[in-house]
């Protein structure tokens, strides 16, 4: 018995020894020393034995089985240990790779300076609205007195869709919209960023699709020191605090007086440069007092009430602000050009 047990010993050895997997092992060792091991045969045979027998084989069979029960448990850490070590080696990382470079997008030029301009005016309490772009004659020239066969339609060669829609070659119409809008003719302030159109070639200084932003004040006692207090700041808000403006008279159907404004050059400091072609001054947008008419058309009686107006291209501010000199830049998206944008406080 002795011997049977040596033999078991060895046996069993020799097969956790072979053991690859913990399954196998598991196998092995219910086999050994599990409910219906070995050992059970031993134990119902031991009864035949005398009593000095007993105590031989009773220690050699615990000794035997300790000696199984311990490489169970060496295995069983060598085999996970192995493993381990196989999944670090899989998913092992070279943390010394450089790491591959992300562009972070940027805004756009034309973005950056629409929302300072809008900032700008949501700080003075003034509302941010918008206007269709695809709009009826009636909004875009009619109602801002433009009669059809008024000569200064001639001004705004348009893309016409149907007799009487277009797609609209200015931000005015959104004054006939939220003045009509207004049930109550109560005064406010708004602003108009968008898109507009006009039939021209495109080439560096001409797009026929650019942007604008339309302000409208209307209440009681707007008069034109308020406008030009208003575009004092806005000067000085996209050109820096030491600028200047001028209104030059100048012709708008739906304003009365009308004005081209220019600032003084930001450049030079009006000594005379390219860019202010050695005047001084910058031409940057048109305005003027809203004329009765349109006052009167949207149901805001003229005599209660006064407006101003203006209207600025986005173009122009981005170019003078930042220099650039082809206008096709704004819409070809080239990264070259963009990169200049990058996260910059502009
Ligand atoms: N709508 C005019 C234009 O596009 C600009 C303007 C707006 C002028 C408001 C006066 C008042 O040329």
């Amino acid at each position: 018995m002795i011997e049977k047990l040596e033999s078991i010993k060895n046996e069993a050895l020799e097969s956790i020894n072979e053991c690859m997997d913990e399954a196998t092992l598991n196998n092995v060792k219910s086999k050994y020393i599990g409910k219906k091991s070995v050992f059970n045969e031993i134990m119902s045979e031991m009864s035949k034995l005398s009593q000095e027998e007993k105590r031989e084989v009773g220690s050699k069979s615990n000794e035997v089985r300790n000696e199984i029960t311990n490489m169970l448990e060496l295995k069983l850490k060598s085999i996970k240990d192995e493993a381990l070590n196989k999944k670090l080696e899989n998913d092992k990382i070279d943390i010394t790779l450089p790491s591959k470079k992300r562009r972070i997008g940027s805004r756009h030029p034309l973005t950056i300076v629409r929302e300072q301009i809008e900032d700008l005016f949501i700080s003075m309490g003034y509302d941010v609205v918008s206007g269709p772009e695809v709009e009826s004659d009636l909004y875009c020239f009619e109602m801002l007195n433009l009669p059809k066969g008024h000569p200064a339609r001639d001004a705004q060669d348009s893309f016409y869709i149907t007799d009487e829609m277009l797609l609209r070659t200015h931000t005015s119409p959104v004054q006939v919209r939220s003045m009509l809008a207004n049930a109550e003719k109560k005064p406010f302030k708004l602003i108009c960023p968008g898109k507009t159109y006009r039939r021209d070639d495109d080439d560096a200084t001409h797009s026929h699709q650019f942007s604008q932003i339309e302000g409208l004040v209307v209440g009681e006692n707007i008069s034109l020191s308020d406008l030009k207090g208003t575009l004092e700041l806005f000067a000085k808000k996209m050109f820096g605090s030491g600028r200047e403006i001028r209104f030059r008279s100048s012709y708008f159907p739906f304003t009365e007086p009308s004005y081209e404004v220019d600032v003084s050059c930001f450049k030079c400091d009006q000594k005379g440069c390219n860019i202010c072609k050695g005047t001084g001054w910058i031409e940057i947008l048109g305005c003027g007092m809203v004329h009765p008419n349109v006052l009167e058309g949207c149901g805001f009686d003229h005599k209660k009430y006064q407006g101003f107006a203006f209207g600025v291209g986005i173009e122009r501010v981005a170019s003078l602000k930042y220099g650039v000199t082809n206008m096709r830049d704004y819409f070809t998206n080239d990264y070259r050009f963009l990169k200049n944008f990058d996260r910059k406080e502009m």
